[in-house]
């Protein structure tokens, strides 16, 4: 399928305060020079928080991990699960179409899309709450058919019990995900046959969890939803759902033992001569530095205001020269080293 951006753009994007902190917090989690793994997260924040992704949520993230748009872009449009237009403000309902989909009814279940939606996928329904798409194997086969709907899967559906959950969507409910039709979790259809024993718990482990956090299909904005949400254990969800999430406890004091004495590392020293060449403006055209690996567009920022804008000069760098680079010119320190930009400068200047 052609995944493209669509041309009706919001002027900008941003997170929200509490939004923001959060991304900031996964982006700590990945070392120096790597911030860019944390791409999907981030863009699936922004997706949480507006319903969609928008082109200035792709670059203001890849600004934000120093990535060039294009390597953003790529994720964006290669993962379906990234909505590159707005789709229903209240729920997009994604129906499994693949084969024990397929043969258990799916294509009822597409048919009540395309009567209560729309009869065309992605596109809102007349009230704007609702859309649908056709998507490949959720990974509940022994429930099918089924649809995930916001965060959640919703199983053992039947056109009726569909039509049933859209309404419930419609008018602000969030209707208990799992399964549809009396099954307590994937046991045979005719009960079971071993393992009788009833437990007492009201749901499976994951409805009991999505029950008690209770954001299948809010939107992320940082004021409803707890950045962490303590596990609930199994049998307690509902009591659980009744009232706020509870607060994680502080874990007890351990004794604290000596930390063991790490031995730093001496500070390295620089001299002016290993201040490589730098220009007040650059010879003629500066050359596009985005395109050694490595630099995205806020490097090449960094670098621009310190006087680097030719590959000519960064091809130039003896190992001190790198050295102080690497220690004085941007902001994650080993990078020039690391990604050898001397090399990719040498062969972009020729
Ligand atoms: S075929 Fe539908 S979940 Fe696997």
């Amino acid at each position: 399928m052609l995944r493209r951006l669509t041309p009706d753009q919001p002027e900008s994007f941003a997170f929200t305060d509490a939004n923001m902190a959060w991304a900031l917090e996964q982006i700590k989690k990945y070392p120096e020079g790597r911030q860019a793994s944390a791409i999907i997260p981030l863009l699936w924040r922004a997706q949480e928080q507006e319903g969609w992704l928008s082109k200035p949520a792709i670059e203001g993230i890849a600004d934000m991990l120093d990535m060039a748009y294009i390597r953003a872009l790529e994720v964006a449009t290669f993962y379906f699960m990234f909505q590159l237009k707005p789709v229903g403000a209240v729920a997009h309902i994604q129906i499994c179409g693949t084969t024990s989909c397929m043969l258990c009814g799916s294509e009822d279940l597409i048919a009540v899309c395309q009567e209560e939606i729309n009869e065309k996928p992605f596109l809102p329904s007349a009230d704007g709450k609702l859309s649908w798409e056709e998507v490949e194997c959720l990974g509940a086969c022994t429930n099918a058919p089924m649809a995930q709907i916001g965060k959640d899967y919703y199983e053992d559906l039947t056109a009726d019990s569909l039509r049933g959950l859209l309404k419930e969507f419609a008018a602000g409910n969030a209707p208990k995900p799992g399964p549809q039709n009396g099954r307590f979790a994937a046991e045979p259809l005719g009960g079971l046959t071993s393992l009788k024993d009833k437990t007492g718990e009201a749901h499976n482990g994951s409805v009991g969890l999505a029950v008690a956090i209770g954001d299948s299909v809010k939107r992320i904005d940082g004021s409803e939803v707890p950045l962490w949400v303590a596990p609930v254990p199994v049998g307690r969800q509902e009591a659980v759902a009744e009232k706020p999430a509870p607060k994680p406890k502080a874990a007890p004091k351990a004794k604290a033992k000596p930390a063991p004495k790490v031995e730093e590392a001496p500070a390295v020293e620089f001299s002016d001569d290993d201040k490589p060449a730098l220009l007040d403006a650059p010879n003629g055209e500066a050359d596009d530095l985005k395109k050694i690996k490595g630099v995205g567009p806020k490097l090449e920022k960094e670098l621009n205001g310190a006087g680097v804008y030719h590959f000519s000069q960064i091809a130039s760098w003896t190992e001190k020269e790198v050295a102080w680079a690497d220690e004085h010119l941007v902001s994650f320190k080993g990078r020039i080293s690391r990604d050898d930009w001397v090399s990719q400068a040498k062969e972009l200047a020729t």
